[in-house]
């Protein structure tokens, strides 16, 4: 992890070379959910300025870096795309905007991905608020000797969805009438969509949506003391529940179909003076 910590260093000194203030906000974007958001912005820059290796985005989703400087309460690394472990990338590879973002400061962290629906009453199109996640990828970003500044080497996740920030995002959703249905997220590895059993399986394992990211990042986040909340949009229902095969082009739709969702509500929660009280008390 030497190279690791230097890495993270340099990536820290790009951001600051840009004249960026440090942020305090994270929101990660996933696969077609990068909307443009009605708040203050210091510009884009491709994510690949503060990576060590060459990296690119997934078919249809775009990688870049938008600073967001809202009056209030803080400044917002707004991540449009996310690296992914299906397309190769290790573990470690997949949180380093995360963890660059945790050393410049970084105490909430908010997410979205587009899942498979697994629950009886989800319906494509529908929004969730994640309470909890299976990692099911086999994968972990705290394998190897993480330096122990950065956090504990057996760190407790039973609140890695953080109960405040859920409930803020909640009540925001609430006033601004937009059905949130909650449930637990199963991370898996991909890029393959499941199969009809393993749907059933998660099922069975108490999973109500499954999807390709968020987990690693979760992990990596809150291991260094970064609250993190989580809203999955159901593109699709899990393979075998409807008879018709998945699609990535209906994933890719059904982002389109929530943007204005996303927008109306990530606008309301990144100026909620809470956001950053909410880091880590939890
Ligand atoms: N399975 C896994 N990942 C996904 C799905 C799915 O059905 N839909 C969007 N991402």
């Amino acid at each position: 992890m030497e190279h690791l910590v230097d890495e993270l260093a340099e990536a820290g000194e790009r951001w600051r070379q840009l004249g960026w203030p440090e942020p305090r906000i994270g929101l990660v974007a996933g696969s077609g959910l990068a909307v443009d958001l009605p708040l203050p912005s210091a510009g884009r820059q491709p994510l690949q300025r503060f990576l060590p290796w060459t990296a690119s985005g997934v078919v249809g989703h775009s990688l870049e870096v938008e600073l967001l400087l809202p009056d209030s309460p803080a400044p917002v690394a707004y991540l449009r795309g996310r690296l992914h472990s299906y397309q190769g990338y290790s573990a470690a590879q997949v949180v380093f905007p995360v963890r660059m973002l945790a050393l410049l400061g970084m105490r909430t962290l908010l997410m979205t991905n587009a899942a498979g629906g697994l629950a009886e009453a989800l319906h494509a199109g529908d929004l969730v608020l994640v309470s909890d996640h299976l990692n099911l990828t086999g994968l972990n970003p705290l394998r190897g000797e993480p330096p122990a500044h950065w956090g504990e080497r057996f760190p407790d996740l039973t609140a890695a969805y953080a109960p405040r920030l859920r409930a803020l995002l909640r009540r925001h959703a609430d006033s601004l009438g937009i059905a949130l249905a909650e449930g637990v997220y199963a991370g898996v590895a991909g890029p393959s969509y499941e199969t009809p059993a393993e749907i059933r399986m998660f099922r069975t394992l108490g999973a109500d949506v499954v999807g390709m990211s968020t987990v690693l990042e979760v992990i990596a986040a809150h291991h260094m003391g970064v609250s993190c909340a989580c809203v999955s949009l159901v593109s699709n229902l899990g393979a075998g529940i409807l008879s018709v095969p998945l699609d990535h082009a209906e994933v890719l739709e059904a982002g389109r179909g929530a943007a204005g969702r996303l927008r109306e509500l990530f606008a309301r929660v990144l100026v909620d003076p809470e956001l950053v009280e909410s880091g880590r008390a939890a």
